[in-house]
């Protein structure tokens, strides 16, 4: 427990400079797992992905790597209403990455968090282990939030219905979310 507490202070003051600008609040108006936001997924990530630095026996940039995580989806628009759902997957990295460039001062770890952080969706491979992490983290907590709304479903509604429709989901898209 104490080591979430110790994380959750250093997220705060690791994230603050991005998240001060308010730039990604415009996060909040587009779902992105289940109920969740693509602000919550991406904090998530960002909060799930520093643990790991922290216990893991490797060193991490972990400014550039909470600021690339929090940036990873910042492409700016309901994917859910894409015609074509697959290649959101494939564009948002650069989409993001591009948008990550106009809004804020990115390196070029933090841009390849960002743009790689699709792999094996998308074929090159993470540069740095900052972005293998993300990448990772990503994964984990994309799994977690289906998950967590299949089951919301399951207790509300047609079970049976809901099963379906999320497992054609998970089996569409996982594990590449
Ligand atoms: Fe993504
Ligand atoms: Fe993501």
């Amino acid at each position: 427990m104490k080591i979430l507490i110790k994380r959750d202070v250093l997220f705060q003051h690791l994230s603050e400079p991005v998240l001060k600008t308010g730039l990604l609040e415009q996060l909040k108006e587009f779902k992105q797992h289940g109920k969740c936001t693509c602000y919550d997924h991406s904090v998530a990530v960002a909060k799930t992905a520093l643990l790991w630095s922290m216990v893991l026996p490797f060193r991490f940039k972990q400014k550039q790597l909470v600021r690339g995580a929090l940036l990873h989806d910042y492409f700016l628009y309901d994917w859910h209403h894409v015609k074509l759902e697959k290649l959101h997957g494939i564009a948002h990295p650069h989409t993001a990455a591009e948008n990550a460039r106009r809004d804020f001062d990115i390196t070029p770890l933090e841009e390849n968090i960002i743009r790689r952080h699709m792999f094996p969706l998308t074929p090159i491979p993470p540069k740095y282990r900052e972005s293998v992490l993300v990448t990772l983290s990503d994964k984990y907590c994309a799994t977690k939030e289906v998950f967590t709304a299949l089951a919301h479903r399951i207790r509300t509604g047609r079970p049976v219905a809901h099963l379906a429709n999320m497992l054609a989901f998970i089996i569409a898209l996982f594990p590449w979310t």
